[in-house]
């Protein structure tokens, strides 16, 4: 802090939701900002309740956090007010007026392209909803009249907090590895999913930045098409514990393990000055819970030695539960 930006390391589902909700919580954020679209899914857990969110930010469970939408990101309306009531969030949460909207037939045309389709993209809409911002007929969020009562100028608002020393987070979506620019081409989002993009969708400049967070979860796993090193069969990941379902579209998610060479690269693309490590339980059990770095099991203390060595990073922050807190905390 005070403004830190999170990005995914590999095919996104790492567990950000997770790290932010920390953060959120443990440092008191005065501000969360998410980037992004609808296509993502954050999945927090926090006192014993799930949730899985498209739009509202992360920051959502540190009451005094203010919740901002970039002008980079695409809002989903229905979504936007179906999130704000479960969450009770109405009175701290603002879109940017220059957020472009996605709608119903984004989602047809999305569906309907066999192109697309081969891609195994979400079904949300988001590529063509971003084809027509680029070609600049989409909506805006300040067309829209339910979302008058929401609008705010969110570069604005955060560069003046930052300017006072307020603690802001930014929040990525996906993982670098589908971003347009960087990833697997073409199997990848419609969006580049960097830290730096994450940075420029918000408004906020690379001399702000204080932290830059990378999530790598301890094994990978990916949705919808495209090359995954190391693909295991799905028998085989039942049997290791890591079979996922994704908790936007309840796809099943393929799985591969950890991978050095891909978490260096994540690390690099995003000029991470940290690591947060998450799900270190699913590979060693006896993580689970566990308060501090020294009393982790010694073949899970030489995993995160090896990532820390292989990336050049520190391993910040080690997952190994799925509660906002269950945390090891090995910041400064
Ligand atoms: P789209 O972003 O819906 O166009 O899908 C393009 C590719 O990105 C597909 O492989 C999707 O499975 C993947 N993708 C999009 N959003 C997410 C996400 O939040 N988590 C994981 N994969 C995603
Ligand atoms: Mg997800």
């Amino acid at each position: 802090m005070p403004c830190t930006v999170i990005s995914g390391g590999f095919w996104g589902d790492e567990g950000k939701g997770k790290i932010i909700s920390y953060l959120a919580l443990k440092d008191k954020l005065d501000f969360c900002v998410r980037t992004g679209s609808v296509n993502a899914a954050h999945t927090i857990w926090y006192e014993g309740k799930k949730y899985a969110l498209h739009m509202v930010p992360g920051g959502f469970v540190h009451e005094k956090c203010r919740l901002l939408i970039a002008a980079g990101s695409n809002v989903h309306v229905a979504q936007f007010f179906k999130e704000v009531e479960e969450t009770g969030v109405k009175n701290r949460i603002c879109i940017d007026g220059q957020a472009s909207i996605i709608e119903d037939k984004h989602s047809a045309q999305d569906k309907s392209s066999a192109h697309l389709k081969g891609l195994g993209t979400t079904g949300w809409g988001v590529g063509p909803a971003i084809e027509e911002r680029v070609r600049r007929t989409a909506k805006l969020a300040k067309d829209i009249p339910e979302l008058k009562p929401y609008l705010t100028d969110v570069a604005t608002e955060v560069n003046r907090a930052l300017d006072v020393r307020k603690k802001v987070l930014l929040e990525g979506t996906q993982g670098v590895l589908l971003s347009l620019f960087h990833g697997t081409y073409p199997y990848v989002t419609g969006r580049d999913t960097s830290a730096s993009a994450i940075c420029s969708e918000a408004g906020v400049g690379p001399t702000k930045i204080t932290e830059s967070v990378v999530v790598l979860k301890a094994f990978i796993t990916r949705v919808g098409t495209g090359p995954l090193p190391g693909e295991l069969t799905k028998e085989e990941a039942a049997k290791r514990g890591w079979f996922e379902t994704a908790a936007g579209t309840g796809r099943d998610r393929r799985s591969a393990p950890f991978n050095f060479e891909l978490a260096e690269k994540a690390v690099m693309l995003n000029g991470a000055t940290q690591i947060a490590l998450t799900k270190l339980d699913c590979i060693y059990p006896g993580s689970k819970g566990v308060k501090t770095f020294d009393a982790l099991p010694t073949e899970a203390r030489q995993f995160v030695k090896e990532i820390e060595k292989q990336t050049g990073a520190p391993v910040a922050l080690i997952g190994n539960g799925p509660e906002a807190l269950d945390i090891i905390d090995r910041r400064k």
